[in-house]
Formats: structure tokens, C-alpha cells, sequence
């Protein structure tokens, strides 16, 4: 038996097959990124057309490859939220249908869950098991936030701990890219770039902002600002060297100022009541980067926590990570015709399926 997960929150169209231990079946993605490439980012409209073309021909291609029939279909995930509007509403729609029609529940997922738990799917086989309490970096185009996930004794409370109070990490590293002149999505290129130069905080003074109240919340904006400071001053776009340097001193910065409110989370969490966490997943597109990984497994060891890494394949948009948090939620799997669409939704914040209104059942 399966669960069908489907993601096309963004500019990722994505299938995956999962069984009920985690075990990854198939997961099958259709980038749209070279159609968005020409502006610089995702056009909303271009992205749900994308998402009506590829996404049927996705759902017959993932039970082909997995050699699996709709009748092994137990549940269905998909992300209700948040994202562009038109383009989930192409994978809600197509899920209500497919639920409705094959009498099979379906569950809504939030899209920043699914990467919060994607460091516990495994390469091969069933899912790494979750931990009692972890703390969970997720950070991507959109998003910037630390999490307590909580999952002793059959619950799932995840608390927000921060957030950006302006652009994400993602995000500024895309706006920065494009600023200098690198194509869309603008994180791989800054990493392609940083490897070959060295950082230099003191030629390129990014700020690492500090709030007055103690706030651990992130801000990027003013980084971006400075980037786009020292870009124009240094010329950076028209010298090899120079943007090697800027792009290293650049992904430092943005770095630091994760790691430094990470410190402080890591100092209040060990205070807190127990079950004391153990184990940090760092989730989401910018997860990605080769530089962060290395960076986060030394912190691990520093403080004798165990690190989970997503695959890189799970680190982008995928629907492997959407069908496994509808795992999680499957309590919450219900009748298709409650589900909706939200461009905004909270993480761990009001549920939003209600009573399944009649019972759904698998034609005969
Ligand atoms: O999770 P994701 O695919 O989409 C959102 O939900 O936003 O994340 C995309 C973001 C983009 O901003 C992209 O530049 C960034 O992840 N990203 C990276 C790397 N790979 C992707 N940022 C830094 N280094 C990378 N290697
Ligand atoms: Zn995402």
C-alpha cells in the first residue's frame, strides 16, 4: 500500500510513491527553472500552466515505475500551503479529484512541513525514525525559521522559535545572484562561485545584525543592501576574482548570522524541560549548500548532537517530503472536499481539515 504525495506549490512539479514505513518508491520532479530562467524568477502564471501540463503525465509515469496500481493508493498528501496561489491550486484540484474518485482520504500538507521532516527520509529504504524532540533549521527560497518538534508520546507539536523579519535566506541569496549578474536561482551559483574565492570580511564588511530586545529572529535585508553596496562600489560583476571573493565573504556572512542565532536557540532549548532534543535536522533548498553541511556537522560534533542532512535530491521542492509529512499527519486524512489551497499558512498553527462530513469509501 502507498501514499500518493503531490507538490506544485512553486516552480517544482513533483510525484512520489511512499509505503506507509517512509520508504521512498519513486519521486519524480519536472524543474521548470530554465522556463523561468529568462526573468530573472518565477512568474506565477507561467508556473501553474507548467504545473496542468506535467502533473498527470507525472502520476502515470510514478505507478509505471514503481509498478504499482491506483488500488494500492491508500491516502494521498498534498500541499495545501503556502505558496503561489495558481499553482497549488493545480495540485489541490488534482488531488481532490483523484481522492473523491478513487474514495481514498486525502490529507493537506504544509509545504514547510514537509521539509522539516525530509532529513529523516532515508537514501534506500524505510524512514529514519523520528526522534522524541529535535530542533529543525528550515530554510529555502521563502523561508527562514528554527523549530522545536516535539514527538514524544504520539504527539506533533512543532513551535516556531524565530523567523526572518524580512527577506529569507533563500531569497537573499537569489536577489544578490541576480544583482551580479548569476542566472536564477541564484544559491548553487553564489556556492559555484565561493568555492574558488576567499572570504574577506574586511574588504566586504557585511553586517551580522544584531536586535535590541535580544531577539533571536533572522534579518537579511540588510545584508542584501551591503551586498548590493559592495557589488556596485568593487564592480564585482565585471571581475572573475573579485565575485569569487564577494560571493565566499557573502555566503559567510549569511552563514554567521545562522549559526550565531542557532547558539543562542541551542543555550535556552538545554534549559528547557525534557525530553532535551538531540538531534538538529537542517532542511529546505539553501540545505543544499556543500559549504553549510560541512559547517553544520562540525557544529554537531562541537556540541555532541547528532546532525540530520536531507539528501540533496530532498532538499529542493520534492514530493517524497510531502507524502512523508502526510505520514505524520495521516490522522488528519479526510474528506477531499474540506481541503483548500492557502497562499499563506502557519506551521504546527490551526489544523485545517474539520470533521470529515461523510464517509468516504473505495468503490468496489
Ligand atoms: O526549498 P526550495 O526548493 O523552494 C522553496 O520552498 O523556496 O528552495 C529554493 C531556494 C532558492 O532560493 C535557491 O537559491 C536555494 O534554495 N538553494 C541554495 C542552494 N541550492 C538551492 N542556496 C544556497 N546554496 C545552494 N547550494
Ligand atoms: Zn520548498
Amino acid at each position: 500500500m502507498y501514499i500518493l504525495g503531490i507538490e506544485t506549490s512553486c516552480d517544482e512539479t513533483s510525484v512520489a510513491l511512499l509505503r506507509a514505513d517512509g520508504e521512498v518508491r519513486c519521486n519524480l520532479i519536472s524543474s521548470q527553472i530554465a522556463r523561468h530562467q529568462p526573468f530573472g524568477g518565477v512568474v506565477p502564471e507561467i508556473a501553474s500552466r507548467e504545473h496542468l501540463v506535467h502533473l498527470f503525465p507525472l502520476l502515470e509515469e510514478a505507478l509505471r515505475q514503481s509498478g504499482a496500481s491506483w488500488n494500492e493508493v491508500e491516502t494521498i498528501a498534498v500541499t495545501a500551503g503556502p505558496g503561489l496561489i495558481g499553482a497549488l491550486l493545480v495540485g489541490v484540484s488534482a488531488a481532490q479529484g483523484l481522492s473523491y474518485a478513487l474514495g481514498i482520504p486525502l490529507v493537506a500538507v504544509n509545504h514547510l512541513e514537509g521539509h522539516l521532516f525530509s532529513p529523516f527520509l532515508s537514501a534506500s529504504g524505510a524512514a529514519i525514525p523520528l526522534p522524541p524532540r529535535f530542533l529543525s533549521i528550515v530554510i529555502s527560497g521563502g523561508h527562514s525559521s528554527i523549530y522545536d518538534v516535539v514527538t514524544a508520546d504520539g504527539r506533533l507539536e512543532i513551535e516556531m522559535l524565530n523567523r526572518t523579519r524580512d527577506d529569507a535566506i533563500g531569497e537573499t541569496f537569489d536577489k544578490v545572484a541576480k544583482f551580479v549578474g548569476l542566472p536564477y536561482p541564484g544559491g548553487p551559483q553564489v556556492e559555484r562561485l565561493a568555492r574558488a574565492g576567499k572570504a574577506d570580511r574586511k574588504r566586504f564588511p557585511f553586517p551580522v545584525p544584531q536586535f535590541k530586545e535580544s531577539s533571536v529572529d533572522f534579518s537579511f535585508s540588510g545584508l542584501k543592501a551591503g551586498a548590493i553596496r559592495w557589488a556596485r562600489q568593487y564592480r564585482v560583476g565585471e571581475d572573475q576574482a573579485a565575485l569569487a571573493d564577494f560571493c565566499a565573504t557573502f555566503q559567510d556572512a549569511l552563514f554567521e548570522q545562522l549559526f550565531s542565532r542557532l547558539d543562542t536557540i541551542w543555550q535556552q532549548i538545554r534549559r528547557s524541560a525534557p525530553p532535551r532534543p538531540r538531534e538538529i535536522a537542517l532542511a529546505g533548498g539553501v540545505a543544499a549548500n556543500g559549504v553549510l553541511r560541512e559547517r553544520m556537522q562540525a557544529w554537531g560534533r562541537q556540541h555532541d548532537v547528532m546532525v540530520r542532512l536531507p539528501e540533496k535530491r530532498f532538499c529542493t521542492d520534492n514530493a517524497a517530503m510531502i507524502a512523508f509529512a502526510g505520514l505524520q499527519r495521516r490522522r488528519e486524512a479526510g474528506d477531499p472536499r474540506l481541503v483548500k489551497a492557502y497562499s499563506r499558512m502557519l506551521v504546527g498553527g490551526p489544523r485545517i481539515l474539520g470533521e470529515t462530513s461523510a464517509p468516504l469509501v473505495r468503490p468496489s
